[in-house]
């Protein structure tokens, strides 16, 4: 195998992170859009921008007035929840949180918080444990749809109705940002705020984000909108903007357009990453050194996929090596700190393979063929099971 692959050849198994290649849609409208003459945003009665937050709001069936732009998930997840919590609250995330929402809330003045661990190390939900962490204090719950290690989709839709049945004033957020492009959206978009990006399973443009916003949110930035220009307070103006300043016009008409794309071809592209899941969960299995972590391949998972190697560490040793061969994956703690702590993997991590739209069964078999080979010489270099350093 060869350690110099041209990008043609590179085998990309890291879309978990970024989507690669890019898709020609998304690049075709970015493109497009970068190229005219910009739309005077605001000023305009039909801007770029505002067409494409009415498609996507008839793509996700809410009112285009719930529809934000925003700069990457992380940029709505802070939206959200540091635009929604007040002093005093009290909130819940779910512990397979991405540090997207685990910092966020961790880092919060005056505001508590629990992670209520409802999956446990097999992903099977148990919803009690969260029902219990509710206090009278407690204003939202954050949910991951789909988890960025296991490939996990929860069951959100139960959670959701269940918290409804419970205390209707509690709002909350699902993080769809693994989900989108591969899952139907439909559960997430019973929350009061749901967030995801492009640049996965999209396979758009980073700098373009959504934050459906089912909730009143107080702004986190302030600025210029092009219009009320006299007004200084927001809270004069007749709805606090969060949209102000130049928005990345061009990577928002992209995403919108990956977004009707993938609702278009939802079936299709579920059924190739299903296949392809099935394929590479199988030839896991015929690695004796490779532990899955998580549900084995069926319906209720994406094709991400996260392995415990008893030899080697994935982040100093595999994920190198394989980048020495072509291959793209990725090793540590991926964002996902309480999911490898209840695993006990803290120290060394997972090696993450996660596919995306352009991969075949051949980039697979190539990954596996690649791995046995490493096998072998890390059986003779006698490697200890878990390396030095610890995991990012
Ligand atoms: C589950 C999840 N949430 C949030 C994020 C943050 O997304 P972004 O980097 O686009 O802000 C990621 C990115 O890996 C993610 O996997």
């Amino acid at each position: 195998m060869s350690a110099d692959r041209s990008p043609a050849t590179l085998i990309y198994l890291n879309n978990a992170a970024q989507g690669y290649p890019t898709s020609p849609a998304a690049i075709a409208t970015f493109n497009s859009v970068i190229s005219s003459p910009p739309s005077g945003a605001r000023q305009l009665s039909r801007s770029r921008v505002e067409d494409a937050r009415t498609l996507a709001a008839q793509l996700l069936g809410r009112d285009r007035s719930q529809i934000v732009f925003c700069a990457s998930a992380t940029n709505g997840i802070n939206q959200a929840i540091a635009g929604y919590l007040q002093p005093g609250d009290h909130c819940i995330v779910d512990n397979r949180s991405h540090n997207a929402v685990l910092r966020t809330v961790a880092n919060l003045p005056h505001v508590t918080f629990d992670i209520a661990r409802i999956y446990d190390s097999g992903e099977t939900m148990h919803i009690q444990e969260l029902l219990c962490r509710i206090g009278p204090h407690t204003r939202l719950v954050c949910l991951n749809h789909v988890s960025n290690v296991t490939g996990s989709v929860y069951g959100i839709a139960r959670v959701i109705e269940t918290l409804r049945a419970t205390r209707p004033d509690i709002a909350c957020l699902v993080d769809a940002s693994q989900a989108v492009g591969l899952v139907d959206l439909g559960d997430a978009l019973r929350a009061d705020f749901v967030v995801f990006g492009c640049q996965k399973y999209l396979h758009g443009i980073p700098g373009a984000a959504i934050l459906v916003r089912g909730r009143p949110l107080r702004p986190l930035l302030f600025g210029g909108t092009g219009a009320h220009s006299s007004i200084l307070s927001i809270d004069e103006l007749p709805e606090p903007p969060l949209e102000v300043g130049t928005v990345n016009e061009a990577a928002i008409c992209a995403l919108v357009k990956c977004l009707e794309n993938a609702f278009r071809d939802l079936h299709q592209r579920r059924d190739l990453n299903r296949e392809l899941t099935a394929h590479l969960c199988a030839e896991i299995e015929t690695i004796e050194e490779f532990q899955l972590i998580g549900r084995p391949s069926g319906d209720d998972r994406i094709g991400v996929v996260a392995v415990r190697p008893t030899v080697g560490n994935p982040q100093l040793d595999w994920a190198p090596y394989l980048a020495s061969q072509g291959i793209v994956v990725r090793g540590g703690l991926h964002c996902a700190p309480t999911l490898h702590e209840e695993c006990g993997l803290l120290a060394g991590g997972t090696l993450r393979i996660s596919l995306g739209l352009y991969n075949t069964l051949a980039d697979i078999d190539c990954l596996v063929a690649a791995a046995k080979e490493y096998l072998v010489a890390l059986r003779e270099l006698d490697l200890a099971t878990e390396g030095a350093g610890d995991a990012d």
